[in-house]
């Protein structure tokens, strides 16, 4: 059954909205196909912060107004507008760019989707990337476009690229800034699935709903471990998993180990490897 929708925040440039525990956050400039404007940027960051404090909360799914999921930086309000600043104002007018795009959106508490239902350019990739999961309609279409304007992809877009899709698929597209469609982001590696434009929010949900099934503090630190082993050594991955796993069974609340071992051990009521522990209502 369906909640209702409540709407979190008061924001020009995004909309967020919470529903059977589902925070929706809306890049929400359809005119300028959701490029990402210092406003919407500064907004983003008060919404993820609102969002991680929304006690009712439990996934955060991305996603844009209208027809695209974000045409990447705004050039007009960003690469025109600041080119003819001094440096530092620059380094400070992008700031908050990165912080939501990357920073806040890598290392949030909870589970994040990037729902991608159009256009994704450019600097939109970030985000996409900084989202744990991803699926996309099939019709989306991606693009790293900077080449064809005459940079390169920066704001650590090209590290995204080269961390989700083969080496040879990202030296291609952002060579040749060729398009994309959903089913090759999907075959790329670049989301989990591509799905038609019509199912797009309905499996979203069913993907939202099945992480909310799971143990929120365990959820958390394994996939902070999943980012923070990559260029670790072995061994130090090795103690790392061992503190995090010790770190997570003392901030998990529920206790939710001791209870799938007696679920599964004792009381034999449902079986680890075909689905989560019955937690508490
Ligand atoms: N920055 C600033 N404005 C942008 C923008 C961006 N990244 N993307 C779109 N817009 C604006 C357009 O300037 C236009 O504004 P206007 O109505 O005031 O003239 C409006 O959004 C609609 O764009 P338009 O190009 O007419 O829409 P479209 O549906 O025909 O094409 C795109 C959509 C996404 C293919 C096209 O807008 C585009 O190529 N955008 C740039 C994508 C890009 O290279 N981004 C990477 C940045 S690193």
């Amino acid at each position: 059954m369906s909640g209702t929708a409540r709407k979190l925040g008061d924001w020009q440039n995004v909309l967020v909205e919470v529903e059977d525990r589902i925070a929706w956050v809306t890049l929400n400039r359809p005119g300028k196909r959701n490029a990402m404007s210092p406003g919407l940027n500064n907004d983003m960051v008060e919404a993820l912060d609102a969002v991680e404090l929304d006690k009712d909360a439990g996934v955060l799914v991305l996603t844009g107004a209208g027809e695209s999921f974000t045409a990447g930086m705004d050039l007009r309000e960003y690469f025109r507008a600041l080119d003819h600043l001094p440096y530092i104002e620059q380094v400070h007018g992008r700031r908050s760019a990165w912080q939501w795009q990357w920073r806040m959106l890598s290392a949030y508490s909870k589970p994040t989707i990037a729902m991608v239902n159009g256009w994704c350019f450019g600097g939109g990739f970030t985000p996409l990337v900084g989202c744990d999961l991803a699926i996309a309609a099939e019709e989306a279409q991606f693009g790293l476009s900077e080449i064809n304007w005459g940079i390169i992809p920066g704001g650590n877009v090209t590290r995204s690229v080269v961390q989700t899709m083969r080496h040879r698929d990202a030296m291609y597209y952002i060579m040749t800034g060729k398009t994309f469609d959903g089913k090759k982001a999907a075959e790329m590696g670049l989301v989990n699935q591509a799905v038609p434009l019509a199912k797009l929010r309905e499996t979203t949900k069913e993907l939202a709903l099945e992480l909310l099934g799971k143990n929120p503090a365990v959820l958390n630190a394994a996939k902070q471990a999943v980012r923070s082993t990559q260029g670790m050594s072995w061994e130090l991955s090795d103690e790392y998993l061992m503190a995090k796993s010790h770190q997570s069974r003392f901030l998990d609340t529920e206790g939710g180990r001791a209870k799938g071992l007696k679920q599964f051990l004792d009381e034999k009521s449902f079986r680890p490897g075909l689905g989560a522990y019955k937690r508490d209502e």
